[in-house]
Protein backbone atom coordinates (compact mmCIF):
# COMPACT_ATOMS: atom_id res chain seq x y z
CA UNK A 1 0.00 0.00 0.00
CA UNK A 2 1.07 3.47 -0.66
CA UNK A 3 1.94 5.81 2.24
CA UNK A 4 -0.51 9.08 1.50
CA UNK A 5 1.95 12.20 0.45
CA UNK A 6 2.30 14.23 3.42
CA UNK A 7 1.68 17.96 2.26
CA UNK A 8 5.09 18.90 4.15
CA UNK A 9 2.80 22.40 5.20
CA UNK A 10 0.70 21.30 7.17
CA UNK A 11 3.22 18.96 9.07
CA UNK A 12 5.36 22.35 9.72
CA UNK A 13 1.40 24.14 11.03
CA UNK A 14 0.65 21.35 12.77
CA UNK A 15 4.02 20.95 14.40
CA UNK A 16 3.98 24.75 15.19
CA UNK A 17 0.52 24.57 17.26
CA UNK A 18 1.62 22.15 19.54
CA UNK A 19 5.34 23.84 20.29
CA UNK A 20 2.60 26.90 20.73
CA UNK A 21 0.80 24.50 23.34
CA UNK A 22 4.05 23.74 25.10
CA UNK A 23 4.60 20.11 23.85
CA UNK A 24 7.76 20.10 22.91
CA UNK A 25 8.77 16.36 22.83
CA UNK A 26 6.72 13.27 20.88
CA UNK A 27 6.14 10.16 22.16
CA UNK A 28 4.30 7.01 21.66
CA UNK A 29 2.95 4.69 23.61
CA UNK A 30 5.20 2.04 23.50
CA UNK A 31 8.97 2.71 22.71
CA UNK A 32 10.17 2.20 19.12
CA UNK A 33 14.05 0.94 18.36
CA UNK A 34 14.51 3.19 15.21
CA UNK A 35 17.75 1.94 15.15
CA UNK A 36 17.07 -1.27 13.07
CA UNK A 37 14.33 0.27 11.55
CA UNK A 38 13.78 3.19 8.68
CA UNK A 39 12.14 5.86 9.51
CA UNK A 40 8.53 6.26 8.41
CA UNK A 41 7.50 8.93 5.56
CA UNK A 42 6.28 11.27 7.96
CA UNK A 43 9.37 11.54 10.45
CA UNK A 44 11.49 11.64 7.31
CA UNK A 45 9.38 14.65 5.91
CA UNK A 46 9.15 16.62 9.14
CA UNK A 47 12.95 15.98 9.54
CA UNK A 48 13.42 17.31 6.16
CA UNK A 49 10.59 20.18 7.08
CA UNK A 50 12.82 21.13 10.39
CA UNK A 51 16.52 20.46 8.76
CA UNK A 52 16.85 24.48 9.22
CA UNK A 53 16.60 24.59 12.76
CA UNK A 54 19.98 23.48 13.54
CA UNK A 55 20.83 26.33 16.29
CA UNK A 56 24.43 27.12 16.73
CA UNK A 57 25.81 27.30 20.36
CA UNK A 58 26.53 30.85 21.95
CA UNK A 59 29.59 31.39 23.84
CA UNK A 60 30.22 33.09 27.18
CA UNK A 61 32.18 35.49 25.44
CA UNK A 62 29.04 36.86 23.05
CA UNK A 63 27.07 37.12 26.91
CA UNK A 64 29.06 39.35 28.22
CA UNK A 65 29.75 40.98 25.04
CA UNK A 66 25.79 41.44 25.44
CA UNK A 67 25.65 42.64 29.35
CA UNK A 68 28.99 45.26 28.34
CA UNK A 69 26.73 46.80 25.38
CA UNK A 70 23.50 46.66 26.61
CA UNK A 71 24.62 48.50 30.31
CA UNK A 72 26.29 51.30 28.04
CA UNK A 73 23.03 52.00 26.74
CA UNK A 74 21.33 54.84 28.85
CA UNK A 75 17.99 55.36 26.46
CA UNK A 76 16.02 52.94 24.80
CA UNK A 77 17.34 54.47 21.04
CA UNK A 78 20.75 53.88 22.25
CA UNK A 79 19.86 50.12 23.27
CA UNK A 80 19.05 49.82 19.76
CA UNK A 81 22.35 51.33 18.58
CA UNK A 82 23.62 48.36 20.78
CA UNK A 83 21.98 45.70 19.41
CA UNK A 84 22.64 46.28 15.90
CA UNK A 85 26.51 46.49 17.15
CA UNK A 86 25.89 43.08 18.76
CA UNK A 87 27.73 40.22 16.60
CA UNK A 88 27.38 37.82 19.25
CA UNK A 89 24.10 35.97 18.45
CA UNK A 90 24.24 33.69 15.47
CA UNK A 91 21.03 33.93 14.80
CA UNK A 92 22.24 37.21 12.76
CA UNK A 93 24.31 35.06 10.25
CA UNK A 94 21.55 33.32 9.38
CA UNK A 95 19.85 34.59 7.00
CA UNK A 96 18.44 37.58 8.58
CA UNK A 97 18.51 41.34 6.90
CA UNK A 98 18.78 43.48 9.51
CA UNK A 99 18.21 43.79 13.64
CA UNK A 100 14.87 44.57 14.20
CA UNK A 101 14.51 45.73 18.43
CA UNK A 102 11.47 47.35 19.09
CA UNK A 103 8.50 49.68 18.47
CA UNK A 104 6.62 51.60 20.73
CA UNK A 105 7.18 54.74 23.55
CA UNK A 106 10.10 54.78 25.26
CA UNK A 107 8.14 56.14 28.11
CA UNK A 108 5.83 52.71 27.66
CA UNK A 109 3.82 51.73 30.94
CA UNK A 110 3.69 48.26 29.44
CA UNK A 111 6.77 46.06 27.73
CA UNK A 112 5.65 43.30 25.50
CA UNK A 113 7.93 40.37 24.60
CA UNK A 114 7.53 38.22 21.75
CA UNK A 115 9.67 35.47 20.53
CA UNK A 116 11.68 36.56 17.16
CA UNK A 117 10.94 38.54 14.79
CA UNK A 118 9.36 36.69 11.37
CA UNK A 119 9.52 37.71 7.68
CA UNK A 120 7.73 41.09 7.47
CA UNK A 121 9.45 41.90 10.95
CA UNK A 122 13.02 41.02 9.13
CA UNK A 123 11.81 43.37 6.03
CA UNK A 124 10.64 46.41 7.96
CA UNK A 125 13.27 46.02 10.90
CA UNK A 126 10.38 46.29 12.93
CA UNK A 127 8.64 43.64 15.68
CA UNK A 128 5.31 42.68 14.94
CA UNK A 129 4.22 44.46 11.72
CA UNK A 130 2.64 40.88 10.00
CA UNK A 131 -0.16 39.47 10.63
CA UNK A 132 0.54 38.84 14.12
CA UNK A 133 1.35 41.94 14.73
CA UNK A 134 -1.51 43.18 13.29
CA UNK A 135 -4.17 41.13 15.85
CA UNK A 136 -2.09 42.37 18.63
CA UNK A 137 -2.63 45.86 17.83
CA UNK A 138 -6.18 45.42 17.69
CA UNK A 139 -6.20 43.40 20.52
CA UNK A 140 -4.21 46.37 22.77
CA UNK A 141 -6.33 49.27 20.75
CA UNK A 142 -9.38 47.07 22.16
CA UNK A 143 -8.20 47.20 25.37
CA UNK A 144 -6.90 51.27 25.41
CA UNK A 145 -3.61 50.09 25.33
CA UNK A 146 -2.86 51.28 21.91
CA UNK A 147 0.50 53.48 21.91
CA UNK A 148 1.15 52.81 25.73
CA UNK A 149 3.63 49.49 24.80
CA UNK A 150 6.83 49.03 24.14
CA UNK A 151 7.42 46.18 22.02
CA UNK A 152 10.08 43.85 21.58
CA UNK A 153 11.35 39.78 20.93
CA UNK A 154 13.67 37.71 23.14
CA UNK A 155 15.92 37.35 20.04
CA UNK A 156 16.37 40.52 17.46
CA UNK A 157 17.70 38.67 14.38
CA UNK A 158 14.78 36.31 12.19
CA UNK A 159 15.45 32.72 13.26
CA UNK A 160 15.89 30.52 9.93
CA UNK A 161 12.25 29.13 8.52
CA UNK A 162 10.87 31.26 11.21
CA UNK A 163 11.71 28.52 14.20
CA UNK A 164 11.65 29.03 17.84
CA UNK A 165 14.99 30.66 18.93
CA UNK A 166 17.02 28.54 21.24
CA UNK A 167 17.72 28.91 24.43
CA UNK A 168 21.40 29.56 23.83
CA UNK A 169 20.19 32.23 21.31
CA UNK A 170 17.56 33.93 24.17
CA UNK A 171 20.05 34.11 26.00
CA UNK A 172 22.54 35.72 24.25
CA UNK A 173 20.09 38.46 23.47
CA UNK A 174 18.37 38.20 26.98
CA UNK A 175 21.06 41.30 28.39
CA UNK A 176 19.38 43.89 25.71
CA UNK A 177 15.98 42.25 27.09
CA UNK A 178 16.58 43.17 31.04
CA UNK A 179 18.37 46.65 30.21
CA UNK A 180 14.74 47.45 28.42
CA UNK A 181 12.74 46.51 31.49
CA UNK A 182 15.76 48.40 33.53
CA UNK A 183 15.15 51.45 31.44
CA UNK A 184 11.87 51.45 31.10
CA UNK A 185 10.80 50.36 34.28
CA UNK A 186 7.25 49.33 33.11
CA UNK A 187 4.51 49.04 35.34
CA UNK A 188 3.62 45.76 33.78
CA UNK A 189 5.07 43.20 31.19
CA UNK A 190 3.37 40.68 28.72
CA UNK A 191 4.68 37.90 28.02
CA UNK A 192 3.94 36.36 24.42
CA UNK A 193 3.54 32.78 23.97
CA UNK A 194 5.84 29.71 25.14
CA UNK A 195 9.24 30.54 24.16
CA UNK A 196 9.18 34.27 25.85
CA UNK A 197 7.39 33.14 28.72
CA UNK A 198 9.73 30.66 29.33
CA UNK A 199 13.24 32.70 28.37
CA UNK A 200 11.99 35.35 30.92
CA UNK A 201 10.59 33.13 33.53
CA UNK A 202 12.95 30.70 33.32
CA UNK A 203 10.79 27.91 33.28
CA UNK A 204 9.71 24.55 31.17
CA UNK A 205 6.55 25.22 32.43
CA UNK A 206 4.17 25.12 28.79
CA UNK A 207 1.84 28.03 27.89
CA UNK A 208 -1.18 26.39 28.97
CA UNK A 209 -0.48 26.16 32.66
CA UNK A 210 1.48 29.40 32.71
CA UNK A 211 -0.84 31.76 31.00
CA UNK A 212 -2.89 34.15 33.22
CA UNK A 213 -1.56 34.05 36.34
CA UNK A 214 0.84 37.09 37.35
CA UNK A 215 4.59 37.06 38.42
CA UNK A 216 6.83 38.76 39.59
CA UNK A 217 9.82 39.90 37.29
CA UNK A 218 12.39 41.22 39.53
CA UNK A 219 15.78 41.83 37.76
CA UNK A 220 18.86 40.55 39.54
CA UNK A 221 20.79 43.69 39.75
CA UNK A 222 19.29 47.15 39.40
CA UNK A 223 16.37 46.51 41.95
CA UNK A 224 13.72 46.41 39.47
CA UNK A 225 10.79 44.60 39.33
CA UNK A 226 7.39 44.48 37.46
CA UNK A 227 4.48 42.37 36.99
CA UNK A 228 4.57 39.84 34.23
CA UNK A 229 1.62 37.90 32.42
CA UNK A 230 2.42 35.22 29.80
CA UNK A 231 -0.81 34.79 27.56
CA UNK A 232 -0.55 32.99 23.93
CA UNK A 233 0.77 34.29 21.25
CA UNK A 234 -1.06 36.20 18.66
CA UNK A 235 0.43 34.08 15.90
CA UNK A 236 -1.34 30.98 18.29
CA UNK A 237 -4.69 32.97 18.10
CA UNK A 238 -4.94 33.37 14.47
CA UNK A 239 -4.40 29.43 14.36
CA UNK A 240 -6.69 28.31 16.63
CA UNK A 241 -9.53 30.92 17.24
CA UNK A 242 -10.77 29.37 20.62
CA UNK A 243 -7.83 30.24 22.50
CA UNK A 244 -8.87 33.95 21.84
CA UNK A 245 -11.55 34.55 24.84
CA UNK A 246 -8.26 33.21 27.19
CA UNK A 247 -5.75 35.87 25.76
CA UNK A 248 -8.55 38.76 25.71
CA UNK A 249 -9.21 38.01 29.15
CA UNK A 250 -5.38 38.65 29.79
CA UNK A 251 -5.47 41.92 27.82
CA UNK A 252 -7.72 42.80 30.05
CA UNK A 253 -6.02 41.65 33.55
CA UNK A 254 -3.42 43.62 31.48
CA UNK A 255 -5.30 47.13 31.39
CA UNK A 256 -6.66 46.65 34.58
CA UNK A 257 -3.30 46.56 36.30
CA UNK A 258 -2.30 49.50 34.55
CA UNK A 259 -5.38 51.43 35.33
CA UNK A 260 -6.95 49.77 38.50
CA UNK A 261 -10.75 50.52 38.66
CA UNK A 262 -11.69 53.00 40.86
CA UNK A 263 -13.05 52.35 44.22
N1 LIG B 1 6.24 37.00 16.24
C1 LIG B 1 7.03 37.39 17.24
O1 LIG B 1 7.19 36.69 18.23
N2 LIG B 1 7.63 38.57 17.14
C2 LIG B 1 7.48 39.37 16.10
O2 LIG B 1 8.07 40.43 16.09
C3 LIG B 1 6.63 38.94 15.07
C4 LIG B 1 6.01 37.77 15.14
Amino acid sequence: MNAPALDTAAAESLLAFWRDAGVDACFEDSPVDRTHVAPPPAVKAVAKATASVVALPVTGDAVAEARRLAAGADTPAALAEAVAAFTGCPLRDMGARQAVFSRGPADAPLLIIGEGPGAEEDEQGLPFVGKAGKLLDRMLAEAGLADRAFITNTVFWRPPGNRTPSPAEQAACAPFVERAFFLLKPKAVLLLGAAAAKSVLSTDEGIMRLRGHWKDWRLAEGNVSAPVLATFHPAFLLRTPMAKKAAWADMLSVAARLDPPAG
